[in-house]
């Protein structure tokens, strides 16, 4: 039975074209599903918006597995759009900082946790660019010292709620170095068994402070995802948008030709 699944799931995708990035994305067909999605997302609004070239971030690096993932859907996903993508990973480089108190859930995440070997996962890096430090200190330098292209995607890992509300500090760089809208996945939403996430504390805590804080702008949901993509994963309830509706290109229209509905 699982073999005859598994043959239909090859046949599937190998009737596909390589290059049919969001369907192999749908179907979970890749590594990191998560990954590509974000990724592929913004290289499609950034080729609507007219936009050549993008950044995409990834806050908590730790071993560099998630990173080194990150480059691979750059790499595919600029050979099939044409837009070129860069790709950042902030680290302390020394795992996790102290816990600040209850709110980082310091019962299952403690200081040094997910140590970087740095020499070895530069080795390994073809295009991704570390950004090392505290994330509070990094965000604040990070455009001065780049000059990124404008950021489309961010996967924020860093576990603790208090790293969390560091790195949303990225949001406030200038808008010429983000897009309107940014695809972002939020690992540390999510509970388990023993390590219990909800609204008071955790990166839960950190988004609902942050939609608090500034009606022009917020992190929503991708609520379609759920009910779209098929078999269920956990990541579809994980990716956000951030939408800053002031941003010069909030209001750009991205689809094309007239719409209508006839009767
Ligand atoms: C769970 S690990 C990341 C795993 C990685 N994304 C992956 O997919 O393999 C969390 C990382 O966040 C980093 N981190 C947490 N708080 C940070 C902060 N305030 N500034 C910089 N890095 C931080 C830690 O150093 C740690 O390596």
């Amino acid at each position: 039975m699982i073999s005859t699944i598994k043959r239909i799931g090859q046949n599937i995708i190998g009737a596909m074209s390589p290059n049919d990035y969001p369907k192999l994305i749908k179907l979970g067909a890749i590594d990191r599903p998560n990954y590509g999605y974000i990724v592929y997302q913004a290289a499609d609004l950034a080729r609507r918006l007219g936009l050549a070239r993008i950044s995409v971030l990834e806050f908590g690096v730790a071993g560099g597995r998630g990173l080194l993932n990150l480059e691979y859907h750059a790499a595919r996903v600029g050979a099939i759009t044409g837009v070129t993508i860069d790709v950042y990973g902030f680290d302390t480089g020394e795992g996790l900082p102290p816990p600040i108190d209850y709110r980082d859930l310091p019962y299952i995440w403690q200081a040094n946790h997910f140590r970087m070997d740095q020499a070895a996962l530069k080795a390994k890096l073809t295009r991704a660019k570390l950004v090392l430090g505290l994330a509070a200190d990094t965000v604040k330098t990070f455009c001065a010292e780049f000059n990124p292209a404008p950021i489309g995607a961010i996967s924020f890992d860093l576990d603790y709620y208090s790293s969390t509300v560091d790195a949303f500090k990225i949001f406030d760089v200038a808008p010429e170095y983000r897009l309107p809208r940014i695809f972002t996945y939020l690992d540390d939403n999510y509970s388990s068994d023993l390590g219990h996430v909800g609204p008071g504390v955790g990166v839960p805590l950190a988004v609902n402070e942050f939609n608090a804080a500034d009606a022009s702008r917020h992190l929503g949901a991708l609520t379609h995802l759920e009910f779209e993509y098929r078999p269920a994963r956990r990541w579809h309830r994980q990716i956000y948008s951030f939408a800053d509706f002031r941003h010069p290109q909030a209001d750009t229209y991205i689809l094309s030709g007239d719409r209508q509905l006839a009767i």
